[in-house]
């Protein structure tokens, strides 16, 4: 998934290589795993403004478009990181918290005022606005933000915990395609687990607030992971960074895994309920074709439209799903609620088969869901 959300957003090897090159040279890695991944986005958008006067490009006539566009994306980046960062100062007391927050300003009105200076195809001003970027961006880690990160670190406060609850809270957004592009220099888990942590709450928030199990697990875990989707979608496009063509292809990419998704475990649910006649079939192989013919009317209408009509197709498939499954799916629970072990028996047989596919990070969200049930009740 992490090299189709790479393509997406136009990063060639060439490209991930001279980043994770620069990243490693100047040694930028501060061990906070949620700054670094802002610090690896701000360095890719600086990255991708240095592409326009990359040697041999010639400028098209949409170069001044976009080099506004990731400016712009930059400035907008550039300002939820720093919020975030005084945030942190100001949940866990810092030396000198003021002194640093001042520097971002500064970093803010200079890089405002020269958006407006940029002339159409001038590239040597382009030059010397990147290589400054460069040099204040690695400065400021090296110094500014390497204080406070090493100050957290001998105090032995583990920022974790508090991240998660800033993702919890929708102060903090990770998406996608920075977790891609972080992944590029950084082994480390704790972003993912972060992420992960978040679907898993909001997932069991839906769960426990409808009555959706069907009590047959391989029907309530698809479920679940359509429901994670549904979440994830919901996540990225509410993401208020969210405005790049290329985080509009990752988005496009989600809602058509999604739908794949989908078809997967309607095909699921088709066999099942063929195998052991279940009375409502026809009507409920409707209901699954409808859902397909709505998803693809409705992102036609998404590549046609803005980036508003996200989420109000994040709000369709949600609704559907959350309905479907607590009506018509529960239908299929009241009528084989006597043959669960031979449905269960049947499902072991599709598994092994391969006709049925589980995967790991379902079973973890799975367990994760029915684990945090347990400790919230
Ligand atoms: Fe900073
Ligand atoms: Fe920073
Ligand atoms: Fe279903
Ligand atoms: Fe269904």
């Amino acid at each position: 998934m992490a090299t189709a959300t790479l393509d997406a957003l136009g990063i060639t090897e060439e490209f991930g290589i001279r980043l994770k090159d620069f990243w490693l040279k100047n040694n930028l890695k501060l061990d906070i795993p949620v700054i670094d991944l802002q610090h690896v986005w701000l360095v890719f958008l600086i990255m991708e403004l240095e592409n326009e006067i990359q040697p041999g490009t010639v400028p098209d006539r949409d170069s001044d478009e976009r080099t506004r566009k990731i400016i712009a994306d930059l400035l907008g980046f550039a300002t939820e990181h720093f919020s975030l960062e005084e945030d942190l100062f100001l949940a866990f007391d810092i030396p000198e918290g003021a002194a640093h927050g001042e520097k971002h300003r500064h970093f803010v009105q200079f890089l405002s005022e020269r958006t407006n200076e940029l002339h159409s195809g001038n590239k040597d001003s382009l030059k010397v606005l990147v290589s400054f970027l460069k040099d204040w961006l690695t400065m400021h880690i090296l110094k500014d933000d390497r204080h406070y990160a090493d100050y957290y670190r001998d105090q032995g406060i583990n920022l974790k915990q508090y991240f998660q609850n800033q993702v919890e809270k929708h102060a903090l957004t990770i998406d996608r395609g920075q977790v891609a592009v972080y992944k590029l220099v950084s082994e480390s888990e704790e972003v993912r687990e972060i992420v992960n942590a978040n679907i898993a709450s909001n997932v069991t928030k839906i769960w426990n607030s409808n009555t959706l199990s069907v009590q047959i697990p391989i029907i309530d875990l698809q479920h679940l992971w359509l429901i994670g989707l549904i979440v994830e979608l919901d996540l990225s496009s509410r993401s208020r960074n969210m405005g790049t063509s290329a985080r509009e292809k990752i988005f496009h990419r989600v809602v058509q895994g999604a739908t794949q998704y989908a078809q997967e475990h309607f095909a699921t649910e088709e066999r099942i309920m063929e195998k052991f006649h279940f009375p409502g079939y026809t009507a409920h192989l409707k209901q699954h074709q409808g859902f397909k013919d709505f998803v693809a009317r409705r992102a036609l209408e998404y590549r046609q439209g803005d980036t508003k009509a996200a989420i109000k197709l994040v709000q369709d498939l949600r609704e559907w799903l959350l309905s479907h499954i607590a009506i018509e799916d529960h239908k299929i629970y009241l009528a084989l609620r006597s043959h669960l072990p031979d449905v269960q028996k049947y499902v072991r047989e599709l598994i092994n088969s391969g006709e049925i596919t589980v995967r790991k990070k379902q079973v973890e969200l799975y367990n994760q869901v029915f684990g945090l049930q347990k400790t919230e009740s």
